[in-house]
């Protein structure tokens, strides 16, 4: 099967087809978001919550991004797969981003990289796309920042508006191929959506972005404590693993499984 590019990708944006974006973090699930028609896997720093169970994103590392990269280039044949650029292996100098941009291509084997911020990102992002390396940003809501942000919060209200499309502006110039925008209000991500003529992909941002991005674990149910507005859950697979294995303990102390026909003679 061929595997979409960053051109396909684009081209959704001008054919006006919406572009679906799930994470994932291992080759089983990389292989069924992408047997369900996907069309991007984000690799996203978010394992460091939904996987890991820190708190924030800001324990992860270059070495868990390469590993978890990796895995999912194993499972998906036909995504575009990107991998997110982790805290601080970007933000210090441009060299840095370079190293680690190659890493993620050169042995976690996707095909972009995502990095978070606008305006001050622009650097990276120009020498990243000057090297060879696709890039995907990250503005609005952007978690490695959640400390300065002040918390996990919709941002571009109370008179930020501006500066947030000063940030995707800044990121379409400096060469990005696409953008997520997180936790904007609608109307503000419905006009960054018409300023720019790569793809918005939108997590809490409304409908008028051109595609959409969820983490995994979060629309199946499986990180069922996380309930923000932006999220709708489809068939909450929490309670379906814990059914299963409620049934499969229960077995296990009844002797009822393994039957004879689990057992060899
Ligand atoms: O790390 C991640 O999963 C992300 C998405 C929420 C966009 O950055």
């Amino acid at each position: 099967m061929t595997r979409l590019t960053i051109q396909d990708i684009q081209t959704m944006k001008s054919r006006g087809e919406r572009i679906a974006m799930v994470t994932a973090y291992d080759a089983t699930f990389a292989r069924l978001v992408d047997e369900a028609g996907a069309d991007v896997i984000l690799v996203g720093d978010s394992l460091g919550m939904v996987v890991q169970g820190h708190d924030s994103t800001l324990p992860v590392t270059m070495d868990h991004m390469v590993y978890h990269t990796q895995s999912v280039m194993r499972g998906a044949n036909r995504c575009l797969v990107i991998g997110d650029l982790p805290f601080m292996s970007y933000q210090v100098t441009v060299e840095d981003a370079l190293r680690n941009g190659g890493r993620l291509l050169s042995e976690g084997a996707c095909q972009a990289v995502k990095l978070e911020g606008g305006v001050r990102s622009a650097p990276a992002i120009r020498a990243l796309v000057e090297a060879g390396i696709p890039v995907c940003g990250h503005i609005g809501l952007t978690p490695q920042s959640f400390n300065a942000l002040g918390g996990f919060r919709v941002q571009g209200r109370n008179g930020t508006a501006e500066k947030i499309l000063e940030d995707a502006k800044a990121v379409e110039e400096a060469g990005a191929f696409c953008i997520v925008l997180e936790a904007i209000p609608a109307p503000l991500a419905k006009t960054i959506t018409e300023a720019l003529t790569i793809p918005t992909v939108g997590i809490g941002a409304g409908v008028h972005c051109d595609g959409q991005v969820l983490v995994s674990y979060d629309y199946l149910g499986l990180n069922d404590g996380f309930k923000p507005r932006f999220l709708k859950r489809y068939p909450p697979l929490g309670d379906a693993v814990r059914e299963a294995t409620k049934g499969y303990v229960n077995d296990v102390r009844e002797g009822t499984f393994p039957g004879d026909e689990h057992s060899f003679s």
